[in-house]
């Protein structure tokens, strides 16, 4: 039997997960949205491009939780997505109402499943979904580092001039302006990036990569960034789906993990069948580690304005 992977929201990054999935072929897929009509347009339109790209998954489009039962892995993107002059920050209220009344609805539907959380702003949202579905954080896990550290891989391979597979980079900590991208543990093919790009160059580099989200809202105007954020869930999707073991920066709840306990944040993980399967600690320097700690800071303020730290 296939697997079945729901994504609730389907407004830029929900309908481009549900594209990138299908083009892989990774599961069926259940697209929900509470607008009447966009689910079920995207997703006749979506499955018609199958036959064309020799795919045989389902995917359906609904308003009804009930067609979301029992599905593998929940996607939430459901929520207001950031304008110009809007932080990431500003979100906070009423995304948090939406993914409390979301999250209820999903569980209610599929015990089960496991939530990886996409909507912002990220870290409190994958801590307010972790409250609301009483779930182990093996099964809820927030969709960020996977998108910071592509963004700091293609700034590392584009400044190298190499190929983006030869590039590995980690980013740290909370998905906002706080983020701790560690250039020393980035490499290319192997050879630490603070070896090849001087360390002026390295910063500029760093904190393009902190606002990689502004940057694309300011070109766009009416939104913000979808085909690399997408694919970031997607990839968490498919080590899920295909119990890769796979070594990914996700937001998870730490529970002493470098020095964190009770709040979301963006470390090293390993995500395989049964979720977030493991943390990964790495040794940090006391400028990381304090960079790291006033992200935490930042993510623990937002949690607490919503009553979930
Ligand atoms: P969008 O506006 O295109 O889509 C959001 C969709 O959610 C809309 O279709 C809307 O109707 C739907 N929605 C609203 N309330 C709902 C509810 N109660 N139930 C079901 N659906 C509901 O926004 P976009 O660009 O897809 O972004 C979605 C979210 O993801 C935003 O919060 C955005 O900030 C966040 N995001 C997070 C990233 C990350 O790195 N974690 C990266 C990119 C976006
Ligand atoms: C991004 O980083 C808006 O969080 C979103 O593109």
């Amino acid at each position: 039997m296939r697997k079945k992977v729901t994504i609730v929201g389907a407004g830029n990054v929900g309908a481009t997960a549900a594209h990138w999935i299908a083009a892989k072929e990774l599961a069926d897929v259940v697209l929900i949205d509470v607008v009447e009509g966009i689910p079920q347009g995207k997703a006749l339109d979506l499955l018609q491009a199958m036959p064309i790209e020799k795919r045989d998954v389902s995917i359906i489009g609904s308003n009804d939780y009930a067609d979301t039962a029992n599905s593998d892995i929940v996607v939430i993107t459901a929520g207001i997505a950031r304008k110009p002059g809007m932080s990431r920050d500003d979100l906070l209220n009423t995304n948090f109402k939406i993914m409390s009344d979301v999250v209820g609805k999903v569980v209610a539907a599929s015990p089960n499943t496991i939530l990886i959380i996409v909507s912002n702003p990220l870290d409190a949202m994958a801590q307010t979904a972790f409250k609301a579905a009483g779930f182990p954080r093996e099964r809820v896990i927030g969709m960020a580092g996977v998108l910071d550290s592509a963004r700091f891989r293609t700034f590392i391979a584009e400044e190298l001039k190499v190929s983006v597979e030869n590039v590995t980079a980690f980013v740290l900590g909370g998905h906002g302006d706080t983020m701790v991208p560690l250039s020393r543990y980035s490499t290319m093919a192997g050879i630490p990036i603070t070896e090849l790009i001087e360390p002026d160059r390295l910063k500029e580099l760093e904190a393009r990569t902190a606002a990689g989200g502004l940057e694309i809202v300011k070109h766009l105007k009416t939104g913000s960034a979808y085909y690399a954020p997408s694919a970031a869930a997607v990839e968490m999707v498919e080590a899920i789906l295909k119990d890769k073991k796979k070594i990914l920066p996700c937001a998870a709840y730490l529970q002493g993990e470098y020095g964190i306990s009770g709040l979301y944040v963006g470390v090293p993980c390993k995500l395989g069948a049964a979720g977030l399967e493991q943390i990964i600690e790495i040794k940090l320097t006391e400028e990381e580690q304090a960079a790291l700690n006033k992200s935490a800071d930042a993510v623990k303020e937002l949690c607490t304005v919503i009553g979930v730290a």
